[in-house]
């Protein structure tokens, strides 16, 4: 169902155009889609980091000032990745290690739902100094895992090459 909906994909004017611009815009993408995923994984691990009890000294309210720029990582990541999927589509519907990296930033982003709307008040009302509770420290090790675990599967998309495109 995925490869018919590839197939498709890849026939669209949207794709033939990127397909076409592949030369330059492939290595500019890559390049962006580090460099957010370094601004990502850098300030929401710092926030994951505080929350699970490291640098008590700094107020939860304050490393949370810096997570606008988490959200810009997030947004230059998206755009690249959905530039290389909408490019090449068959390369990654095709390929278990792609749907494991989906799989994984849904619970990254479904944990960092969570977070918002149920702890995100309780998180920012502890002082300098303080211990978290243990849900707060679930949710941060949650974050760490899936994030780090998008970042592996990412790299390793063109390693681990299972499914239907393997010969691709
Ligand atoms: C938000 C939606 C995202 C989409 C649609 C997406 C999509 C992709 C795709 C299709 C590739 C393969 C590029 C290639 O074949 O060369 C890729 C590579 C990669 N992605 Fe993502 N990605 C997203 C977010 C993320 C995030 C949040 C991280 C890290 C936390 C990440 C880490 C990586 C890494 C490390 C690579 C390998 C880069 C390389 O080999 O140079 N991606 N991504």
């Amino acid at each position: 169902m995925f490869l018919g909906f590839a197939s498709w994909l890849h026939k669209t004017p949207i794709s033939l155009a990127l397909q076409h611009q592949v030369a330059w815009l492939w290595p500019v993408c890559e390049t962006l889609h580090f460099a957010g995923l370094a601004l990502l994984i850098g300030v929401a691990g710092m926030f994951d980091l505080r929350l699970l009890g490291f640098m008590k000294r700094v107020p939860i309210g304050v490393v949370k000032e810096l997570m606008p720029l988490a959200l810009v990582g997030f947004t230059l990541n998206l755009l690249t990745g959905l530039i290389f999927v909408i490019s090449q589509p068959a390369q990654y519907f095709g390929n278990y290690t792609w749907w494991l990296k989906v799989t994984l930033l849904l619970i990254a982003g479904l944990n960092a739902l969570i977070f918002e709307t149920v702890y995100a008040g309780r998180a920012a009302s502890i002082p300098a100094g303080d211990d978290t509770p243990f849900a707060l420290k679930a949710v941060a090790a949650l974050s760490l895992i899936s994030w780090f675990g998008v970042l592996w599967a990412g790299r390793m998309l063109p390693f681990i090459k299972l499914g239907p495109a393997a010969t691709l």
